[in-house]
């Protein structure tokens, strides 16, 4: 008999068919819409496999009632929407999809630090409304990137990724990590300071770290408050890192010169959300990892370790 499993989001027919060939596949088959509570907690019951998104909660209760579940496979490299500790106590494994996202999620970190940077989408608004009579001296002016000093916090794939982009702009690079990495310190030319350090001294600041009950609100009102008024915060890892309140005061009293996002506390980000009311935000919808090729690699990624868990065979990004 065919092991059952239920995929949380309408998939690419190719990653379906793979998955189909081995399993019994029911499967919510919307795009746009994530899967409701009542059906998932239905769902879940039934099946040996999950496929899910960082769209769903995979908490307690809802491990309780997958009395069969042997493997929860998430389509991301960030977690954090699983309870991993609750799986791992009822033996199911859980698995993310790292690696094959790191250069696309880099690229766009380094995108939007440039966009922030150099008020790119405020400059096509500016344009589009039929603000643009003259070209004048420090009309729409912003910070260089060149020269500038990067400050980067989580050191891991996508960390190392942003570095090696930040090099080309002859970037000096600090970076503060749980533990040091001296190889890629002599490899990439980076230092490693300590948080407060690394605060000061950045004129852009990019947030990469996961996020676990130690990183949240891992940057506070303290925090900004040591950063430059010059200063940029980018953050592409999760919006509860940093806290978005005081985001909010600190770019709003000149303190901060500009941030960019593609991730938020709630998510989809609610459009009245104080920090879309301020011109000095670029605010993106979490399109971190979003190239066609990358997304695609992601969705097969996920389905083979989910095929793997279920065939019995320790999955290839096992994070249990
Ligand atoms: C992830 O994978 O964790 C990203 O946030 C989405 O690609």
């Amino acid at each position: 008999m065919k092991p059952k499993i239920y995929i949380t989001r309408k998939l690419p027919d190719l990653v379906v068919e793979k998955m189909r060939e081995v399993c019994e596949v029911k499967m919510w088959d919307k795009e746009e819409e994530p899967v409701p509570r009542e059906i998932l907690e239905k769902e879940i019951q039934d099946v040996e496999g999950l496929y899910c998104l960082l769209t769903e909660r995979i908490d307690q209760p809802l491990l309780n009632l997958g009395t069969r579940l042997k493997i929860v496979s998430n389509m991301a490299v960030g977690y954090n929407n699983i309870d991993v500790a609750a799986a791992t106590e009822k033996g199911i494994k859980v698995t993310n999809t790292p690696g094959v996202l790191t250069e696309t999620t880099a690229d766009l970190t380094f995108a939007l630090l440039m966009a922030t940077a150099r008020r790119l989408v405020e400059s096509s608004d500016y344009l589009r409304a039929g603000k643009w009579q003259t070209w004048s001296p420090m009309q729409l002016t912003g910070q260089d990137i060149y020269g500038a000093t990067l400050g980067i916090f989580g050191l891991g794939r996508i960390g190392e990724a942003v570095v090696k982009r930040a090099r080309g702009f002859d970037m000096k690079i600090y970076y503060h990590n749980r533990s040091r990495k001296l190889n890629a310190e002599e490899e990439l030319g980076i230092e490693y300071v300590d948080k407060n350090r690394l605060l000061r001294e950045s004129d852009f600041v990019c947030v990469l770290t996961p996020y676990t009950t130690e990183t949240r609100n891992y940057i506070g009102a303290a925090e900004l408050s040591l950063m430059k008024p010059t200063a940029v915060l980018i953050n592409t890892a999760r919006g509860g890192i940093v806290d978005e309140e005081a985001l909010y005061q600190a770019l709003k009293n000149g303190e901060l010169w500009g941030a960019g996002l593609d991730v938020y506390e709630e998510e989809p980000v609610r459009t009245d959300h104080p920090l879309l009311s301020l011109p000095n935000v670029v605010a993106l919808p979490h399109i971190g990892s979003a190239s066609k090729n990358t997304r695609l690699k992601m969705a097969l990624l996920a389905a083979e370790n989910l095929l793997d868990g279920l065939r019995g065979e320790i999955p290839k990004n096992l994070v249990n």
